[in-house]
Order: C-alpha cells, then structure tokens, then sequence
C-alpha cells in the first residue's frame, strides 16, 4: 500500500493513546487502537465465559470480532455487539483479560487483516504494541514511546485520584511492571522497538512536547 502509516507502539502508561489520537487530529489521518481489539476479545471471553487459553474459541471470536467505533461527541465510542461498551472495556479486569488473549498466537492472525483494513487514505496512525514490527512492518514513521515505570505509575496514579478511585503509587508500579514483563517476555510479538523507530523516552515531558517531536518526524521525513 502506498498509504502512509505512522505506528506508535510502547509499553502502557508511555502516553502513546493521547499522542497518536493528538497526531492523528493534527494530520488529519485516520486512527487505530490496535489495543481495543484485544480488550474486546478478551472482555466478550469474559461475557461468555470463553477460557482465556482456549486458543481455537478465542481465535473464532478475534475473527468475527463484532466490534465498531461509532463517532461519539469529540471522540469514538466503541461497541461491541451493537452496544456502547467503553467503560466495561477500560477496566483492569479487561486489562488483564487482554494481555492473555493477546499472547495467543492465533487470536493475533485472526486479528492481522481486520487491522491492515484501517490503512485509508490520506494516511493512518497505528497505536499498539506491535505496529512498526508485525502489523505493518513497512510503515515509513515509526516511534517507540517509553517513559519510566515510576513515572508511568505516577501518571496512572493521578488520573485515577481525578477520577475519585483509591489506589496506591506502590500497587500501580507493580501492576506495571507486570504486566510490562508480560507483554516484553511473550514469545509471538513481544513488545520491542523496531530497529527503524525513532525512540522517545517521554520520561519528564508534557504531552504537547512528545506530540510536536512525533509531527516533526513525520513532517521533516515527509
Ligand atoms: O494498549 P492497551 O492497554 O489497550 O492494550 C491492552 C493489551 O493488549 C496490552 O497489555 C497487550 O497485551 C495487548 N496488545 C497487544 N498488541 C497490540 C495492542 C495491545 O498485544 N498491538
């Protein structure tokens, strides 16, 4: 495809959901998060009581995912089976349920086709794991987003206080930390920097400066 892609992949809590949706408003290009398939995979095993490592029903379900992303006041709502399911699939529970389903080497083939269908003209911003590396490989702007584990749990840490849900620093560094050993250490599409990324450690940057060194590399390499 001649359609251009910018993939942003990272480690969770690197800031990579804001900076892609930011960049892809900027560029006015189409956006996916790849993250929310496998949220809904794995939040519908739950809803139907599918083992988390029933490989062949897990793989029937990622193939016929009956998900879409409805427009939504600003953003995107996502729905699953025709119904609003944002919330239901923001929870660690899905979190979880996702991080197992997407070590599943046959629900990320299920997956494959149903993610390359987003490269639309005038271009597409692929936020995920393993963008620039599996998905689409040929992507001419890559970028690895990365801040510390410390700094990452701090941030979690202050959405969830605004939100009003008591947690403390020390279990969401542990949560993070797991769950980046999970998703480093799987052996189908660990997640690792493809060696033609441009790598931002975010680590002590706002938001606005990580999104203007993303555009900056797509602009001046464009
Ligand atoms: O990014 P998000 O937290 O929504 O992703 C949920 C889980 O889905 C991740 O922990 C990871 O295990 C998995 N995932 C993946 N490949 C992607 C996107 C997400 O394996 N491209």
């Amino acid at each position: 495809s001649t359609v251009p892609v910018l993939a942003i992949d990272g480690p969770s809590g690197s800031g990579k959901g804001t900076v892609a949706k930011r960049v892809a408003e900027a560029l006015g290009w189409h956006l996916l998060d790849s993250g929310a398939l496998y949220r809904a995979v794995g939040l519908l095993a739950l809803d139907r009581g599918i083992p988390l490592d029933d490989a062949d029903a897990l793989a029937a379900l990622a193939l016929r995912l009956p998900i879409s992303f409805q427009p939504a006041g600003e953003g995107v709502s996502v729905h699953l089976e025709g119904r609003p399911r944002d919330a239901d699939l923001r929870t660690e529970d899905t979190g979880a349920a996702a991080s197992a389903v997407a070590a599943v080497p046959a629900v990320r083939d299920a997956l494959l086709a149903r993610q390359r269908d987003f490269r639309q003209a005038p271009g597409l911003v692929a936020d995920g794991r393993d963008m620039g590396t599996v998905v689409f490989p040929d992507a001419p702007y890559k970028v690895y987003l990365t801040a510390s584990a410390e700094e990452r749990a701090q941030r979690r840490h202050k959405q969830l206080m605004e939100k009003g849900v008591a947690t403390t620093l020390a279990a969401l560094l542990e949560e993070i930390q797991a769950r980046d050993a999970r998703d480093m250490g799987r052996s189908v599409a660990p997640l690792k920097a493809a060696d033609d990324a441009l790598r931002i450690d975010s680590t002590g940057m706002s938001i606005g400066q990580v999104v203007k060194a993303v555009l900056d590399h797509v602009v001046l390499h464009g």
